[in-house]
């Protein structure tokens, strides 16, 4: 059966306190939502726990936005999978442009995070996405094929049922640019048909793939009504609970 999900990654933005009363508004107003709609939220680190704390008995969900590639030791500044399982993460994102981009997060170094964190009883939000000069050159399909395949076909069938896939075209994200809805869904169907090939078609129907970018309140149903988009992943607009429950709202 396959879930819909929207997430919010805040990336790196609000206080503890700002995130406390965002993830409190969140959950008050997740109350509302059908219940096939998983919320998830993705506060910083230093959040993990209050935010934790916060979303107790709610049905929204807590996700770190990246683990390390090591399990435990001397590796300053890193936080281990079994850090975020402890400070209540159901969840982590791994792979997201921003971290490919500007930490040199690679495609091998994300089968081990992606292992390790499903280890530890994580579900995992693995990121894709080409940029725009793969896009105008016409290799979206490809990117997104190879940086799918380099990590699900990694996994056995049983861990990828831990997978959630979030196609981020890297030109739509925070820049006000969506994907159009039928850019979207091609895109996701390629996905969906990638994972048929290794693991078949029931694993690759139940593979919930969400669509982030530029996704907010006046996008996001005419996205969520594709039929290979099932949620979405939400930078700028998951800072307002408003708009982030508008958007959850959209199916
Ligand atoms: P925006 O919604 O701000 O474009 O960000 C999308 C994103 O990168 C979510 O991970």
């Amino acid at each position: 059966m396959r879930k819909y999900i929207v997430a919010g990654n805040w990336k790196m933005n609000t206080t503890v306190a700002e995130g406390v009363e965002l993830a409190k508004a969140v959950a008050a107003k997740a109350q509302d939502l059908p219940a096939n709609v998983q919320l998830v939220v993705a506060p910083p680190f230093t959040h993990l726990v209050s935010v934790a704390e916060a979303l107790k008995g709610s049905k929204v969900a807590l996700s770190a936005q990246n683990c390390a590639d090591h399990e435990k030791g001397a590796y300053t500044g890193e936080v281990a999978v079994n850090m975020l399982v402890d400070a209540g993460c159901q969840y982590t994102i791994l792979g997201h442009s921003e971290r490919r981009q500007y930490y040199g997060e690679t495609d091998e170094k994300l089968v081990v995070k992606t292992k390790l964190a499903l280890a530890a009883g994580l579900k995992v939000i693995l990121c894709v996405g080409e940029n725009l000069d793969e896009r105008e050159a016409g290799k979206h399909f490809d990117v997104v094929t190879e940086q799918t395949k380099a990590v699900l076909y990694e996994l056995s069938a049983e861990e990828l049922k831990s997978i959630v896939v979030a196609y981020e075209p890297v030109w739509a994200i925070g820049t006000g640019k969506t994907a159009t809805a039928a850019q979207a869904e091609e895109i996701h169907a390629c996905i969906r048909t990638v994972i048929a090939e290794k693991f078949g078609l029931e694993a690759a129907d139940d593979m919930t793939i969400l669509y982030g970018g530029s996704c907010k309140p006046s996008n996001a149903k005419e996205l969520f009504a594709e039929k290979d988009i099932d949620g979405g992943l939400i930078g700028g607009a998951a800072l307002k609970a408003d708009d982030f429950i508008a958007i959850a709202a959209s199916f």
